[in-house]
């Protein structure tokens, strides 16, 4: 994997969060040279309920991990690797899952030819076609109740052959894609904006996210095949329900709903 000199952009707390507009999501922010995994350095923060709202970034996590227990690999300073702790209230986790896919994709918005980034549920977002970036969202116990930790992996100064054979056909950055080099602070702090507006929009109404994550989706109306506990489905995608997940109009007839949890998205 090519490395790349990290003092171009690198990210830096304090540039981060100067003059951020954001009520909760980025009151404190940590950057990390190296570090396993921002979702583990984020889930010991999440204990102390006063820790809610701080961002964790990485330029390199060393045991960085994503949805359904596979790697997830970045080339140092390559990403924006990023955990926010949830330790106050927050929505049922599918709503939350869709909150923050609107918020990525907002955050990251057109680059260059490719239009607006768009969301493959359940958490894949999409330049192009291709997957540049994914969010997982685990739920852990605390000591005074339980609390969230949302993830985010955005590639942003990856060349195409920097990404391993196999994920060539399906994976993209944002530098790729738009021609250019991504400033990742900007970014980071268009991440930062963009959850804390939707997590306060998902806290109030799940109908704005839905209506948000319907425009930005790259299923709705299209056919869709999905593996349910190792069973294909298959059909029109009509709509995504807040708590219960992605809803199929099926080929076998009659309408069903598939929760994230048991499900991926057939290739
Ligand atoms: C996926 O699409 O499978 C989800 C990928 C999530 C990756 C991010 S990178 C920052 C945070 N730390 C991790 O170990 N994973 C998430």
């Amino acid at each position: 994997m090519v490395t790349r000199d990290t003092t171009v952009d690198r990210l830096d707390p304090d540039q981060i969060s100067a003059n951020l507009k954001t009520k909760r999501v980025g009151r404190k922010v940590l950057v990390y040279r190296s570090t396993s995994s921002t979702n583990d350095v984020a889930a010991r923060y999440g204990r102390n309920r006063e820790n809610d709202g701080l961002a964790v970034f990485a330029e390199e996590q060393t045991a960085g991990r994503g949805r359904a227990g596979s790697r997830w690999q970045s080339g140092k300073g390559d990403s924006i690797l990023c955990s926010i702790v949830l330790a106050g209230s927050v929505p049922h986790h599918h709503l939350l899952s869709l909150a923050c896919a609107v918020a990525v994709a907002e955050a990251i918005g057109p680059a260059g030819a490719a239009r607006h980034a768009k969301i493959k549920w359940p958490n894949d977002i999409m330049l192009d076609g291709k997957k540049v970036a994914g969010i997982l969202v685990e739920s852990k116990a605390g000591r005074d109740g339980g609390f969230c930790v949302v993830g985010i992996g955005i590639n942003c100064h990856q060349r195409a052959d920097s990404f391993a054979q196999e994920l060539r056909e399906i994976a993209t950055s944002i530098d790729v894609e738009s021609h250019s080099t991504t400033d990742r602070i900007s970014l980071a702090r268009r991440l930062l904006t963009c959850l804390d507006h939707w997590l306060e929009v998902a806290q109030k109404s799940s109908k704005e996210v839905i209506d948000r994550w319907s425009e930005l989706s790259v299923q709705l109306g299209q056919r869709t095949a999905l593996i349910f506990n190792g069973v294909k489905f298959t059909g029109h995608c009509v709509g995504i329900d807040p708590e219960k997940g992605l809803i199929l109009r099926l080929d076998s007839g009659g309408v069903r709903m598939f929760d994230a949890a048991h499900t991926t998205v057939a290739k």
